[in-house]
């Protein structure tokens, strides 16, 4: 989002040997260095346990990551050998803080650094209270530039312990150095909401309970729970993927136009949509867990055959939901959300239904009826999006058709940046936009709170569906349905 140049600085990523690293972290940084957007003058340090790891051995595991990610050996060996360094933390004792912040200070006199840094926790969340601390006892809160800690997801696993998070954080960090991420808020097309919002005025208009029928979000995946059983076990659907990127969706959706565009009154504004969320009832929640089924014409094991997986194991892969927003511009509109592992297809999509028209003046025609406008916003994977009319069909008989006026990103723009790239930059230059509130994590939680207590049932669905039949009754009986997939690919 930001337009500021970034200042020398040093990246520390704690967790520097671990997968998110790997995949994530050294691509993004990589790839803004080779953009030269990181500026001349800046260090990366990873510090993990590993004690036989040195700053060699380091950047040979840092290149063999960035070539699997798809850069040439040449493109990176310059930044590798002058940028990235290692330094073991052990078992993060005080003493080991210490050196930790000892040898940060070396890398700013050698390399002519500030004193400016970012502390990245790419860590297992339990690891994040102790970590935090340590920074903070070593003094390395503060230093004689800026100091930012990057908190990745999970933030909390329920209300009391993301206030405990919070409470351990602002013992050492001001908000203002904090930046939780969620990395759906680093995706282009998640940025773009905001600007199909705010900088279209006919939507505007149209965004409210005189216009909008309902409001639809769908967060599927058809990628299975993988080698993560060991988290996927304690989180389930609903802390993993509702708690943080669908209620995101929702408060992008739902928010007021903020006085100006800057952290402080975007982030305001989202929190004022979650504290506007009626309190979520039973009978309005479906859990799900995925069985055996198909997937694109492949067999595809059942939740209980993953690996890892208790035989008896009731953690929901599925959840949808109906939400109720309590302001005057969504009161009576409801918000159906729903997200999935194992379903049809990758899709994340808000389908945003308008009123039909009053009366239907083709009917004696043919016994035709209208149908409803939807706008149809495909986040990923073939961004874009599709706005639905009815037409005539040509001759006769006398037949109307929805067809959808579409937007394709790719085609327009070609390539979009990873979400990595944008919120790390982000973070280099203090732009708080895109990043989590301490007040924002904790309204999010309050919501799911009831849930997380009293279990719902959790009912099956074969993979390859779009999630068990018992979510369609969410929808009541008015006629109302889930909005297939729209592609915006012609
Ligand atoms: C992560 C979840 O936060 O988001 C994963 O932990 C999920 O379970 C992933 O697969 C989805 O992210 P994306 O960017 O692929 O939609």
């Amino acid at each position: 989002m930001t337009t500021t140049r970034v200042e020398p600085h040093t990246f520390v990523i704690l967790g520097g040997t671990g997968d998110l690293t790997r995949r994530k972290l050294l691509p993004a940084l990589c790839t803004l260095a080779r953009k030269q957007l990181l500026g001349k003058r800046h260090v990366v340090l990873g510090v993990a346990r590993d004690e036989a790891m040195n700053d060699e051995g380091f950047r040979q595991w840092a290149r063999e990551g960035l070539v699997e990610a798809g850069f040439t050996p040449e493109g990176i060996a310059a930044w590798c050998d002058s940028c990235l360094h290692y330094q073991c933390i052990g078992r993060g004792t005080a003493r080991e803080y210490a050196e930790l912040g000892t040898r940060i200070a070396g890398l700013d006199s050698e390399h002519d650094l500030p004193g400016n840094r970012v502390f990245y926790l790419a860590l297992p969340p339990g690891a994040y209270p102790g970590a935090i601390t340590g920074l903070g006892e070593a003094g390395l809160n503060r230093s004689a530039g800026w100091t930012r800690l990057v908190i990745e997801k999970p933030f909390g696993r329920d209300l009391a312990s993301a206030q405990e998070l919070n409470a351990v954080a602002h013992r050492y960090f001001s908000e203002s150095q904090l930046y939780r991420i969620d990395h759906y808020l680093g995706k282009e097309t998640v940025q773009n909401l905001l600007v199909f919002r705010f900088a279209n005025a006919i939507f505007e208009s149209l965004w409210n309970r005189d216009r909008v029928r309902n409001v639809q979000i769908t967060v599927a995946e058809s990628l299975g729970v993988e080698l993560r059983a060991g988290y996927y076990e304690q989180a389930g659907a609903l802390r993993d993927m509702v708690q943080n990127h669908v209620t995101q969706l929702v408060s992008l959706i739902g928010m007021e136009v903020p006085a100006t565009f800057d952290a402080e009154s975007v982030r305001h504004e989202k929190i004022k949509v979650l504290r506007s969320i009626s309190e979520i009832r039973s009978e309005d929640v479906v859990f799900g867990q995925y069985s055996t089924g198909q997937i694109n014409g492949k067999h595809a094991a059942g939740y209980l055959e993953e690996p890892g997986v208790a035989p008896n194991s009731r953690t929901e892969s599925y959840v949808a939901m109906r939400l109720s927003i309590d302001t005057w511009r969504w009161q009576g509109v409801p918000f159906y959300v729903r997200t999935g592992k194992r379903l049809s297809r990758r899709l994340t999509q808000i389908a945003v239904t308008f009123h039909r028209a009053p009366i239907c003046l083709f009917e004696s025609l043919g016994g035709c009826d209208t149908n409803s406008n939807v706008l149809v916003l495909t986040l990923q994977p073939d961004e874009g999006f599709a706005l639905c009319f009815d037409v005539k069909e040509p001759a006769t008989p006398f037949r109307l058709r929805t067809l959808p006026l579409h937007f394709h990103y790719r085609e327009a723009f070609g390539e979009i940046p990873d979400a990595y790239q944008t919120l790390l930059l982000d973070t280099l230059t203090g732009d708080q936009t895109l990043f989590v509130h301490g007040d924002e994590a904790e309204a999010s939680w309050r919501l799911y709170g009831t849930l997380l207590d009293q279990k719902p049932r959790v009912h099956s669905y074969p993979a390859g569906s779009w999630g068990p039949v018992e979510a369609d009754r969410l929808l009541g009986g008015g006629g109302d349905a889930w909005h297939g997939p729209v592609d915006v690919v012609r």
